[in-house]
């Protein structure tokens, strides 16, 4: 399979024969990460894994343009069936198997709360998704602070850590989850999208290998096949 960063906390997961494609936090519209260029493919699914707008996002005109289903989790989907958005609602701690393969939501320790206009809306208990296709298993944290969950994640192939401080862990933090998770390769995620999430990916980079954990660094746009 193919995974694409598109910036931010956006992960494109394709099978290569183009059977699937599911998108993780499609945050498009105003996400100043997100590679201009880029064709984003028909999207048989959308992962949301909390309300808050840099991960919500393009959710529902997706939904709309290309009939996808969203996995989030019940009160996002409740949220999301209101606008027109086919859903598929689950919880921290559920597993499902869909076409494409197993999904479990993960806990995150942070909020959900959906803005919209003048109003914030319950958003239910943000999540992390733990995802089995094709064999490998890959864990999208979300939007999450250092919590010993992590050690209960076992045999993961790919992680996709944030490590840009002020809302989610930092390259500190993220390290120390790291060598919880133990993952084959790490690919750090959620920093430098705006000065508030600076990081430095290489110092973290640099510890992950001294830990002896792989650390994959994708530009928006960029690629891991595996
Ligand atoms: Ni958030
Ligand atoms: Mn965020």
């Amino acid at each position: 399979m193919r995974l694409t960063f598109l910036g931010h906390a956006v992960l494109l997961i394709s099978d290569i024969e183009g059977k699937y494609n599911v998108i993780i936090d499609p945050f498009i519209t105003g996400n100043p990460a997100y590679p201009k260029d880029f064709q984003l493919p028909k999207i048989d699914y959308i992962m949301v894994t909390h309300g808050h707008g840099d991960h919500l996002g393009d959710t529902v005109e997706l939904c709309k343009k290309y009939n996808s289903t969203v996995i989030s989790n019940f009160e996002i989907c409740n949220y999301l069936q209101l606008k027109g958005c086919k859903i598929h609602p689950m919880h921290v701690g559920g597993v499902y198997y869909f076409e494409f393969g197993k999904v479990k939501l993960t806990p995150a320790i942070h909020g959900s709360g959906i803005h919209e206009g003048d109003k914030v809306l319950y958003g239910g208990n943000p999540c992390g998704f733990l995802i089995k296709v094709e064999g490998k298993n890959i864990y999208h944290a979300g939007d999450t602070g250092l919590t010993k969950e992590f050690e209960l994640l076992k045999d993961i192939d790919v992680a996709f850590l944030p490590i840009g401080g002020n809302f989610v862990m930092d390259v500190e933090d993220a390290l120390v989850a790291l060598e919880m998770i133990k993952p084959k390769i790490v690919v750090p995620i959620h920093y430098n999208t705006w000065d508030i999430i600076k990081a430095d990916e290489q110092k973290f980079k640099e510890g992950a290998e001294k830990l002896g954990i792989k650390c994959v660094i994708l530009k928006p746009g960029e690629s891991l096949e595996i």
